[in-house]
């Protein structure tokens, strides 16, 4: 399987912040914004990952991640040259999904909770159609909108509605077989100008494909959209990791942890980094400090 995460747009409601510098390369917290839904597809054990954004912006990304040997994975990048909608992601990424399945993450989504690994491998081994993820919000008309019979069924999705139907919105992470390239390819522009992502999804629900997960109540679905957000998610993470001495979304520990590098490169990361907790972190886990059983 493949991943790509998409990280363009224009981030205006983040304004000045982002004249410069592209939205998903701001700190959360101790780390890029980025680090967060790249960890989500390492833990789903994908090694091929497509950096897709703006034409100002990739060689940021280029500098930060280079080819992705320092986590054990392969990084491909690409332009998208204006923020013309979610599914476009798969338009310019054709030829790097090739014959296979794929999982778009889109680069300013935070998802934190235990049993991730778990809830990740299983929509990862699903061998046909699409799996999305709904969240219960405060605010569903801010989102993709799915509602769901008593059996947990996707029977409507819906973009962005004014009245909407039910509280589950639908994260921005999807696990698709091939097929998404081909329906993607054929999504018309919405009224905002985009090729929506709930038009593909709309797409498998029509063809009796569509298979939603359920986020529940103890995993943690982040905005990161304003300045008010971006330092909730700031405050969450630190908290987290300050109380369990424990890194979120620390890449080389998810990629020692998944077999992807061995224990002299998590120690030569660590060594790059000794003066950060996010570096002692890696230099105590390649001294096996932890002993069995942790740090997990
Ligand atoms: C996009 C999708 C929406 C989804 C959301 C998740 O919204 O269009 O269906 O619920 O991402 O973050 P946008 O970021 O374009 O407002």
């Amino acid at each position: 399987m493949k991943g790509i995460v998409l990280a363009g747009g224009s981030g205006t409601r983040l304004h000045p912040a982002t004249l410069s510098i592209n939205k998903q390369l701001l700190p959360v917290y101790d780390k890029p914004m980025i680090y967060y839904p790249v960890s989500v597809l390492m833990l789903a054990g994908i090694r091929e990952i497509l950096i897709i954004s703006s034409p100002e912006h990739l060689d940021n990304y280029k500098r930060l991640f280079g080819t992705g040997e320092q986590f054990g994975v392969a990084f491909s990048y690409a332009v998208q040259p204006r923020p013309e909608g979610l599914a476009q992601a798969f338009v310019i990424g054709r030829s790097f999904v090739g014959e296979d399945d794929v999982a778009l993450i889109l680069g300013d989504n935070l998802f934190f909770g235990a049993g991730m690994g778990d809830l990740l491998e299983r929509a990862a081994a699903r061998k046909q159609g699409a799996t999305v993820f709904a969240y219960h919000v405060e605010n569903p008309q801010a989102y993709g909108v799915v509602s769901l019979d008593k059996a947990g069924r996707a029977t409507k999705i819906v973009e962005k509605p004014q009245k909407p139907e039910s509280t589950w919105a639908v994260t921005g992470l999807y696990f698709y077989d091939n097929q998404v390239l081909d329906i993607a390819a054929a999504v018309k522009p919405s009224p905002r100008g985009e090729l929506e992502i709930t038009s593909v999804n709309e797409a498998y629900l029509e063809r009796g494909q569509l298979y939603v997960e359920r986020m529940g109540r103890g995993y943690a679905w982040l905005d990161t959209g304003t300045h008010d957000s971006l330092l909730e998610a700031s405050e969450f993470v630190r908290t987290l990791q300050h109380r369990q001495g424990l890194q979120v979304a620390c890449l080389e520990e998810i990629a020692y942890l998944q077999g992807f590098i061995g224990r002299e490169q998590l120690a030569a990361r660590g060594e790059m980094f000794a003066k950060t907790a996010y570096g002692r972190n890696l230099l105590r886990l390649a001294r096996g400090d932890e002993g069995p059983g942790g740090p997990f």
